[in-house]
């Protein structure tokens, strides 16, 4: 079974749930403490062992790219005065091991997807959405990878939300279940309203194979008119072991403004040098 070594990062949305805040910025680089989205997405994927990191971005998405280059100025000054580089360490990427791709039109996360196609390869590829920012210990997609040595194929992360919810998500009709390990049977798009097939939702974090890539080129569009990840992943069910895998830890969507507040705050009060503040203001409420 070939390792997972390259992840893709669909970077190029215009975040127009956060404006007038992204107007200027990606909303991937909103920061969370003092990291912005983006970062908790890449150190994720390097703990599990990811080699290449691949944007799929856009027009006006350069920040993304220049946060992870050496920053020259900004470290000669620092140097110059005695400061440490340690806060940047993990910013600094091995040359070569970050790509960018663009996707000139918006055409949904599978279209997003299948720009990568051609960097990823013939080999199995993790994808990660930033605004989805999940929490555990060892992380979701180092659990995931765990997973996948031994039932290799696709696995995505999946869990509970309230059936009133699933009409937002792609959504789970799960099979047998073996421990944290779900068989799927079918997937699919944003169900309307009462037609779920379960509440078993997808979180972003996903371990393909590179036959779903051939699936996407089809360019079949799905919920919202857009060409959906989740149809090209559903045709392959049947044909390569597919598995949702429950992850242990807590999910925060990014993409909403409540979400992603109580991101802050759950992320601060998990910082020893910020959490004391933190904890005594909620306390003062
Ligand atoms: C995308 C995926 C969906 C997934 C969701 C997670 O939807 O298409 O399957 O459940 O991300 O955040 P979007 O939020 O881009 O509409």
């Amino acid at each position: 079974m070939k390792p997972v070594r390259k992840a893709v990062f669909p970077v190029a949305g215009l975040g127009t749930r956060f404006l007038p805040a992204t107007k200027a910025i990606p909303k991937e680089m909103l920061t969370l403490v003092d990291r912005p989205l983006i970062q908790y997405a890449i150190e994720e994927a390097r703990e599990a062992g990811i080699e290449q990191f691949i944007f799929v971005t856009g027009r006006g998405k350069g920040a993304l790219e220049d946060h992870f280059d050496i920053a020259y100025e900004l470290e000669a000054t620092m140097s110059a005065r005695g400061k440490s580089l340690d806060v940047l360490a993990s910013t600094r990427k091995k040359p070569g091991s970050v790509v960018s791709v663009r996707q000139q039109e918006p055409l949904g996360l599978g279209h997003a997807v299948w720009c990568a196609r051609d960097i990823v390869g013939d080999e199995p590829f993790a994808v990660l959405l930033p605004d989805e920012v999940m929490v555990g210990k060892p992380n979701c997609l180092k659990q995931m990878v765990e997973a996948y040595a031994q039932v290799g194929g696709n696995l995505v992360a999946a869990l509970e939300v309230p059936p009133e919810e699933t009409h937002k998500y792609g959504v789970v009709d799960p099979g047998a279940r073996d421990g944290r390990l779900t068989e799927i049977r079918g997937l699919v798009e944003k169900p309307p309203q009462g037609t779920a097939p379960s509440n078993l939702m997808l979180p972003g974090r996903y371990i393909l194979q590179p036959e779903v890539m051939r699936a996407l080129d089809a360019h079949e569009k799905g919920a919202g008119g857009e060409i959906q990840l989740t149809d090209a992943m559903a045709k392959m069910i049947g044909h390569q072991p597919f598995h949702a895998f429950a992850f242990e830890g807590e999910r925060h969507d990014c993409g909403s403004a409540a979400g992603f507040v109580i991101a802050n705050i759950a992320l601060s009060l998990r910082r020893d040098d910020v959490a004391p503040a933190v904890r005594d203001y909620l306390a003062s409420l």
